[in-house]
């Protein structure tokens, strides 16, 4: 079934060609694209362009296919293109020829657009909960071992003394931002496409502004041509998003399998949390450590594919668009794929004590030597000069911890700060479920 057939009978080849990826990766737009046709159902209705009777027709069907949806029965049928093809030929099935007045004044490409931006945005809240939980999982581990010294290092050397404290807050902070990028993205997400047509809007009086309310978006894309060009940039937003919390995964899982060496040991896991050799019997692999920086890697390589596809394709809608999809949904399981297996890993990894005390260790002091002295009214230079000739005579001796005490030091982790930072921009995430949407609407009548 072709909403668009011809006369002539489309070659299988190329039907199979150009939609079974769809077919499959559609499935999960169907409770959207519900959502989507009821707005549209309402509004045709509250214009005139259809009669309440007729609405109500249209939304009875719908939400039996919702019901369906739900229920995981609803497929799209071999030789049916995509979702949104399915839902109308159900809906004509179900309710008669009133289904066939679905269509009035839209396009799949808005369609599709509208079903992109809802679930998207679901997708993104859903995504925000989760880098919620590993941030909160990265301070109580902050916290909890903020007294516990490790050496930092520069250029792979020995700096400065550094703490469990300071390193498990770095990466919380680092969530910390890549959640107000994925702000930004959801504000970009979160504009009602719906009404554009295919990029020329219609020349049918409907009310862009009432489906808007409807899907609860923030406002209008308002530009219809905009709106066909922006399948490419709201996409290259969340892959940016996605990017920026796969770089801290990929970094901090880095820096895990280093402190895991035997070399360093400054951390470890149960025996049930690594892996081991076939060959080797001592092995113990940090695995799941290993595999979520490959796949962050992999993830920070997204924007540039969505760049890439979106190149040199002309206004309006091109076949093309249709491969962002996949590379989105995709995206969105890798890194919850990641998150979830980080957090299971932090649940149980276990910190070396008294790392700094380590003899090898004994320089990290040295500014610290210097700073005592600067203190004592020398000036920084002659300070560092005189530590800097102990250190050439090999008589520098650790002397004890200093005082800490400015902002962001492993004296003042500002613990508290960075989780209020946090929680102001989780304010703009809200979750919003397709039954909700549905169920609001139904009400209305
Ligand atoms: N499956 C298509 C997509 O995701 C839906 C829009 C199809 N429009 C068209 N003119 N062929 O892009």
């Amino acid at each position: 079934m072709k909403l668009w057939k011809k006369d002539a009978v489309p070659d299988p080849r190329v039907i199979e060609f150009t939609s079974a990826g769809d077919r499959t990766a559609d499935l999960r737009l169907a409770d959207w694209d519900i959502a989507g046709s009821m707005a549209h159902s309402i509004m045709l209705g509250k214009t005139g362009l259809i009669t309440t009777a007729e609405k109500d027709e249209l939304l009875r069907g719908l939400a039996a296919l919702y019901e369906k949806a739900v229920k995981g029965d609803l497929i799209i049928e071999e030789g049916v293109e995509d979702i949104h093809s399915q839902v109308e030929k159900e809906l004509t099935d179900l309710i008669g020829d009133t289904g066939k007045k679905i269509h009035t004044g839209r396009s799949r490409n808005d369609q599709v657009l509208v079903d992109l931006r809802l679930w998207t945005r679901n997708a993104i809240d859903a995504l925000a909960m989760n880098l919620e939980r590993l941030f909160n999982k990265l301070q109580e581990l902050s916290e909890q071992h903020k007294d516990k010294l490790i050496p930092g290092y520069t250029h792979m050397q020995p700096a400065m003394v550094s703490s469990f404290g300071l390193w498990f807050g770095s990466w919380a902070e680092a969530l910390a931002d890549d959640l107000l990028i994925l702000g930004s993205a959801r504000a970009v997400i979160d504009r009602n496409p719906l009404g554009t047509g295919a990029g020329y809007g219609t020349s049918l009086p409907i009310d862009r502004k009432l489906t808007t309310e409807l899907l609860e978006f923030s406002s209008l894309l308002y530009n219809s041509a905009y709106a066909s060009l922006s399948r490419g940039k709201a996409e290259l937003a969340v892959a940016s998003a996605i990017a920026s919390a796969a770089q801290t995964l990929a970094r901090f899982s880095d820096e895990v399998c280093l402190f895991m060496t035997a070399e360093f040991r400054f951390v470890d896991f149960p025996d049930e949390f690594i892996t081991g050799s076939s060959i080797m019997p001592q092995k113990r692999n940090p695995d799941a450590f290993e595999l979520i920086r490959g796949r962050t890697h992999i993830l920070q390589s997204l924007p540039a594919q969505v760049s890439m596809l979106v190149t040199g394709l002309p206004s309006g809608y091109n076949r093309d668009l249709q491969l962002l999809k996949q590379l989105i949904f995709n995206a969105f399981s890798e890194i919850n794929e990641c998150i979830d297996m980080a957090a299971v890993m932090l649940e149980n990894i276990k910190i070396n004590d008294n790392i700094a005390g380590n003899p090898l260790y004994n320089q990290i002091y040295s500014t610290e030597e210097a700073n005592r002295l600067v203190k004592e009214g020398v000036p920084f230079r002659d300070a560092y000069k005189a530590v800097s000739s102990m250190i050439g005579k090999k008589v520098f001796e650790i002397t004890s911890l200093s005082e800490y005490i400015h902002e962001g030091s492993i004296g003042n982790l500002c613990n508290e700060e960075v989780g209020k930072l946090f929680l102001e921009r989780m304010k703009c995430f809200n979750s919003l479920q397709s039954g909700e949407l549905i169920a609001a609407m139904l009400k209305l009548k």
